[in-house]
């Protein structure tokens, strides 16, 4: 079985992606928040820093691109070609309204025949430059049943592996994700899939197994993996159990890669804070410690209750 690394823009950053790799592993790709390409500009320095191969040696990554403009997409390609990347993905599900208000990520999704312009132009460039092109992409925007096209749109392009989130865009990442329409594509789609969303037990990968004919696989997970770090040893069938001192390393490493990093001490602190609102469920019964810590302004306040949190397990 494999296990993909959904992105998280401002979580699965390149500080995040090493030090998971390093302290549990297990994951057989990780895909990069997306990067925004604009005509002056495809990939900005900050963009760069991230996905450049110096900072994720290692790591199999994924970069991802978020655009409905064909040229800027190959521009941007072409440079992630340049440093070495022959794997890309296209986003097709945002479901940001400033994105979608723009024609990108989710908000392409209706607009079928432009889609199937930019499609033909990325693939067209993906044949030249010996690129493969991935696809994440939701159900639809306004109803699931635009599903159904969208299938026969993406049959009809050679799509290295289509990701679907089978939500539409106003479910945002909320609800049940709507599988049905998943079983729909592993009868239907000619791309490989991989299957992403609410997979945050090994429960509800078996769930998932009872639901399709076929097993899923590969399978992409985001939030699981963040809220529960060891759920790709899970999975996977290395550890049937949460190791808290593993982590505790996890958890001090990502502290201090932040800190060498950022200053002053809250912008490291609302790093950790996004972060625990992630961990919280692995600390049942320390409600009242993890408030008080996620208030902290300083980092001494922040260490009397994280060590507090972390030793006493
Ligand atoms: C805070 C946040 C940021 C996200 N950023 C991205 C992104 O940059 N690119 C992308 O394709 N999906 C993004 N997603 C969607 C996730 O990759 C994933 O599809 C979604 O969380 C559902 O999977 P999960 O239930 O396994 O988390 C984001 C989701 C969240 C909650």
């Amino acid at each position: 079985m494999k296990i993909y690394f959904a992105p998280l823009e401002g979580i699965t950053n390149h500080i995040f992606r090493n030090t998971y790799n390093e302290i549990y592993g297990h994951i057989d790709k990780y895909f990069a928040p997306f990067i925004s390409p604009s005509g002056k500009c495809p990939i900005t320095p900050r963009e760069r820093k991230d996905i450049t191969p110096e900072n994720n040696q290692g790591i199999n990554l994924v970069p991802q691109i978020l655009t409905c403009r064909s040229d800027c997409f190959i521009e941007a390609a072409r440079d992630l070609h340049e440093m070495g990347y022959s794997e890309i993905n296209l986003n097709l599900g945002c479901p940001s309204g400033t994105v979608c208000a723009k024609g990108k990520g989710a908000g392409f999704l209706p607009e079928t025949l432009a889609l199937q312009k930019f499609l033909d132009d990325i693939y067209s460039y993906a044949e030249s430059d010996n690129m493969k092109i991935s696809v994440k992409t939701r159900l639809g925007y306004f109803n699931p049943d635009e599903f159904y096209d969208l299938v026969d749109i993406f049959n009809s392009f050679p799509i290295h592996e289509l990701i679907v989130h089978p939500r539409i865009r106003s479910d945002f990442y909320k609800g049940e994700p709507r599988k049905e329409y998943f079983a729909y594509a592993l009868e239907h789609s000619k791309c490989p899939l991989v299957y992403n969303g609410n997979i945050f037990t090994c429960k509800d990968y078996d769930e998932l197994l009872s639901t399709f004919k076929s097993d899923p696989d590969p399978i992409m997970s985001g939030r699981g993996l963040i809220s529960d770090p060891s759920l790709a040893e899970k999975l996977k069938g290395v550890t049937t159990k949460t190791d808290f001192m593993k982590f505790r390393k996890f958890h001090d490493t990502l502290y201090h890669e932040y800190q060498n990093i950022m200053s002053p001490d809250i912008n490291v602190l609302y790093k950790m804070r996004e972060l625990w609102s992630y961990w919280q469920t692995l600390f049942e019964g320390k409600d009242k410690d993890i408030k008080r810590m996620l208030k902290a302004k300083k980092y001494e306040e922040y260490d009397e209750y994280a060590s507090r949190i972390l030793t006493d397990l």
